[in-house]
């Protein structure tokens, strides 16, 4: 397991030597020790960057895209081998960790196929004496900071449009979960990815974070994580005005009509509510269903989550891992809590149950009936297992419910007729609308929110534009 980080080519150590412990997030065993790094290594990782931007933002975006394409194809040779890095370290069950395997190399095939579209583009002018283009260029040396619930997904979503366009990049992982970076820094290498071109390293994140927006050569930073860190790097951001992406927190609503079909709907939040243990941004986060079809759906809701099996991400038929630690316990314990305080029944679920020989972080799926807008879990984002399920009577009262939140990613909604749809669609005040599905990540598509839960979009032609700074040029003609 590759254990150092990746500055200009080389593997390297802290300056200090100092390291930090990553863990089993089941068991808590230790995995390995790597680098702290600091704002000296974060200035290395931009200088190794900075030297590669000439040559790299100078081969053809053909040839980018080869280099991309060789990527996805590695990630997929490595797809076992990745996973199990993944599983270890976040604790989610092996075949998601395979799925995110492939979910990361479609980001490279999609750049790919943008970079092999990329080109200047001619416009026409109104006057005569004027020839107008626009030039795509790289924007720099680019930043990414990515969180620990999808430790290769979220990293290939920023490096494969970087590269696209010609960008170079540092990268700091998730203290949580750095040893799949450190893989997938190592398969950039074998691939012949010219040295310089990304860069990782680990460590502290306000410290890196800092050498990194402070330094004015880092012309944009994208950022996967909290709300609070979000705020924090845009303040930090303002100075050298880097231009910034920013995927923050989500608070999705799950909006079941009457006419749903209640099976498609169930089996729709099960697998978007409990992937990753509920420990994603666009997991659905408050479940608001129809009177009429509230019994059926709760208890049939309650049945399903009750069945998935509960264990350590690698034991097979496991569909429940352990959470990221223990301050992701206790939030959600809070929240039943002061659910359960405001008039909430707890339908399946409400505690952790034990694993043998593994950290007492295993939630047991829970659906609590009876939710209302003033419990806790209605009002923050939870990040966990819990699916809190309240009830509407009119169409009207549903978006009311759904839209009340400053966040604006992802947002659900189940139905059977269509004009129906359009108009909750078009009203829902969201990024993401899953429309008879609990699952709507596509690299191929642009994810990303609204209000607080950011901006800017990441997958498909959205994703390159990120990178990409238009000059445009404007020249005099004889008329
Ligand atoms: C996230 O949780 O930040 C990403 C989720 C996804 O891409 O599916």
């Amino acid at each position: 397991m590759q254990d150092r980080n990746l500055i200009g080519g080389e593997w390297r150590t802290a300056h200090s030597r100092e390291t930090f412990p990553v863990h089993d997030a089941a068991t808590g065993e230790l995995l390995a020790n790597v680098p702290r790094c600091g704002a000296s290594e974060a200035k290395d990782a931009i200088d190794a960057a900075t030297a590669a931007l000439r040559g790299w933002s100078g081969v053809s975006p053909t040839e980018r895209a080869v280099f991309l394409t060789s990527i996805a194809q590695a990630l997929r040779e490595r797809r076992t081998q990745l996973a199990e890095i993944i599983t270890a370290e976040c604790g989610k069950p092996l075949d998601e960790a395979q799925g995110e395997v492939d979910y990361g190399a479609d980001y490279f095939l999609s750049a790919a196929d943008e970079a092999n579209r990329l080109q200047s583009e001619t416009i026409k002018s109104r006057r005569p004496d004027r020839a107008m283009i626009a030039i795509p260029e790289p924007v720099g040396v680019v930043a990414a900071i990515t969180p620990w619930n999808f430790p290769l997904a979220m990293l290939a979503r920023k490096t494969a449009p970087a590269l696209a366009v010609g960008c170079t990049q540092v990268v700091k992982p998730a203290e949580l979960t750095p040893l799949t970076a450190l893989a997938y820094g190592q398969l950039l290498i074998d691939v012949g990815l010219p040295a310089g071109v990304v860069n990782v390293i680990t460590g502290d994140p306000a410290v890196i974070g800092q050498a990194w927006l402070g330094d004015g050569r880092v012309r944009k930073l994208s950022f996967t994580g909290s709300t609070a860190v979000g705020r924090l790097l845009m303040k930090l951001a303002a100075d050298q005005v880097v231009r910034l992406s920013l995927e923050l927190g989500g608070h999705a609503p799950f909006i079941v009509f009457s006419d749903a079909d209640i099976p498609t709907a169930v089996a729709a939040a099960v697998n978007g509510k409990f992937r990753v243990a509920g420990q994603t941004c666009v997991c659905p986060n408050r479940f608001i269903v129809a009177n009429e079809v509230y019994d059926e759906f709760v208890s049939k809701f309650a049945a399903s989550a009750s069945s998935l099996k509960i264990g350590r991400g690698r034991d097979a038929g496991v569909r429940v891992g352990p959470l990221i630690d223990d301050r992701a316990v206790t939030r959600i314990r809070n929240q039943i809590q002061d659910a359960v305080a405001r008039g909430a029944t707890i339908v399946t679920g409400g505690t952790t149950v034990p694993v043998e020989g593994c950290l007492d972080r295993f939630f047991a799926p829970t659906v609590l009936a009876n939710a209302t807008s003033d419990m806790l879990c209605f009002r923050e984002e939870t990040f966990g297992p819990l699916a809190p399920v309240a009830t509407f009577q009119t169409e009207a009262q549903a978006i009311e419910i759904a839209n009340a939140t400053p966040y604006g990613l992802a947002s659900y909604v189940f139905s059977s007729d269509s004009a129906r749809i359009e108009r909750i669609t078009r009203q829902l005040n969201y990024g993401i609308v899953g429309v008879n599905t609990g699952v709507i990540s596509d690299a191929y598509a642009p994810f990303g929110g609204r209000g607080w839960s950011g901006f800017g979009r990441e997958g498909g032609r959205w994703g390159i534009e990120e990178y990409i700074s238009w000059k445009y040029v404007c020249a005099s003609v004889n008329a």
